[in-house]
């Protein structure tokens, strides 16, 4: 027979609201079955309010939920090595397709338009697929990329087990934009505005202008995703070093400590952060060096927690393998990857990898199973977020120097006129793009694939 028991009067109050505005709560998993998360995705337009303000915007609406769609999409919750099912229906006016940077996933489930095809107006496409790596991942489309991320389509994935012990695992997502006098989002974007890159004149955290307050837990664990399109951002505290514990593939084997990192559009980056009751942390992006036609901005306040000095809403997660970080095998192939730029025949910029446009491009063939070494020149002005769709790689060096610290990655900074060299294993067949998050120039051709077979 059943028994109804009081709750133990010893159980922590409810921690206080975190004012979250916007934005990042977990799509409802429509499964029971703990191993299989799977949740269903409308792409629509929507009116979105932006500070308080209601404003046109492409957005992912949860349709297991009832709430409206958000900027940034609901985030994807899911246990690493659970199965993950995500319906799209696409009831935008345009083709669009859903790609989950970052993840490890079998070709077909890529989501670009090598692998699938388009989903059209009124079109639906189911993606599915394990998550095998805990890990900060993100999901935005592959068709249209700029403008459709640049008009809101992205939101992050949280592929959880382990790590530090925290009270609270919180996904940061950053993100910038434009608005009009009445505090709208402007969609349009100049033509002169995509050679260098769409810089938005404000900063969002979680879809909302920065900064965000936030009350926090004791220890936290902050993902921060930069889901913006050109904006790299250099992360720092106010008053004492970042303490790093995860990049693009997740927990690194020893944490350290920095006092800035700097991250590209489409990096992500884990911080652990712990606060005594009452203090407060505060998170900034400091003036920022990307290219040499872009002013480097100002320092900008993302996020001001307040530590709550009880817990906030996240369990405790225990112990973590991280992926082992490969050496490069003696005599594993090189292989120059040229990002450039140059002008159209009709006098329009355009940006190139082995001196050709995307969608002419000519694709690398690379045996299943090979490793390569992937020697990467930037030959423009401007510094490139380089990535690669399907793996994890290595990076060896940059401009000559092992950085300080071996860690996987699926983006990573390529600083202009200058080199990094990335070694990845190719372990999973099919058309894998590789691209630079500079999302206006990878649209004005810096984009192409690697053929796996
Ligand atoms: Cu974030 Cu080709 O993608
Ligand atoms: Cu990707």
């Amino acid at each position: 027979m059943w028994v109804l028991v009081a709750l133990p009067a010893c159980r922590s109050p409810a921690p206080p609201m975190d004012p979250t505005r916007t934005g990042t709560a977990a799509a409802i998993d429509l499964d029971p079955d703990p191993d299989t998360v799977e949740i269903s995705l409308v792409a629509e337009v929507a009116e979105v309010p932006l500070d308080g303000v209601a404003s046109e915007a492409w957005a992912y609406r949860d349709a297991g939920g009832d709430g409206p769609a958000t900027v940034p999409g609901p985030l994807i919750d899911v246990p690493a090595g659970a199965r993950l099912v995500v319906h799209l229906q696409n009831d935008l006016p345009e083709s669009t397709t859903l790609h989950f940077h970052g993840i490890r996933l079998p070709n077909a489930m890529d989501g670009t338009d090598h692998t699938q095809p388009l989903v059209r107006p009124g079109e639906a496409f189911d993606y599915d697929f394990v998550v095998p790596d805990p890990a900060t991942y993100w999901y935005h489309p592959h068709f249209e990329t700029v403008d459709q991320v640049w008009k809101g389509l992205y939101g992050a994935v949280r592929a959880t087990a382990g790590g530090p012990r925290v009270d609270a695992d919180r996904v940061i997502v950053l993100s910038d934009i434009s608005v009009d006098v009445d505090g709208r989002r402007v969609q349009e974007v100049a033509p002169e505005e995509r050679v260098e890159g769409r810089h938005g004149d404000v900063v969002l955290v979680d879809g909302e202008p920065a900064p965000r307050s936030i009350s926090a837990g004791r220890t936290e664990r902050w993902r921060i995703v930069n889901a913006s399109t050109a904006r790299f951002l250099t992360l720092a505290l106010a008053d004492r070093p970042l303490d790093v514990i995860g990049t693009d593939a997740g927990p690194v084997a020893e944490p350290w400590t920095a006092d800035q990192v700097r991250i590209g559009p489409g990096d992500r980056l884990e911080l652990f952060v712990d606060l005594e009751d009452g203090e407060t942390v505060e998170l900034l992006t400091l003036p920022t060096d990307r290219a040499d036609a872009v002013p480097i901005g100002e320092t900008v306040q993302l996020v001001s927690a307040v530590g709550s000095g009880g817990r906030a809403d996240g369990d405790g997660q225990g112990p973590i393998e991280p992926l082992p970080v490969p050496e490069a095998p003696a005599g594993a192939p090189v292989r120059t990857v040229t990002l450039a730029s140059g002008v159209a025949p009709n006098g329009d910029a355009l940006y190139t990898i082995d001196g050709i446009p995307w969608p002419f491009e000519t694709p690398y063939d690379v045996p299943l199973d090979a490793t390569e070494i992937w020697d990467v020149r930037n030959d423009t002005d401007a510094d490139q977020s380089f990535h690669l769709h399907g793996f994890f790689f290595r990076v060896l060096d940059i401009d000559g120097l092992a950085p300080e610290h071996a860690t996987l990655e699926d983006t990573a900074e390529i600083p202009r006129r200058g080199s990094a060299r990335l070694l990845t294993t190719f372990d999973e067949p099919g058309a894998w793009m590789f691209h630079t998050h500079v999302l206006d120039h990878a649209e004005l051709g810096m984009m192409s694939h690697v053929n796996v077979r």
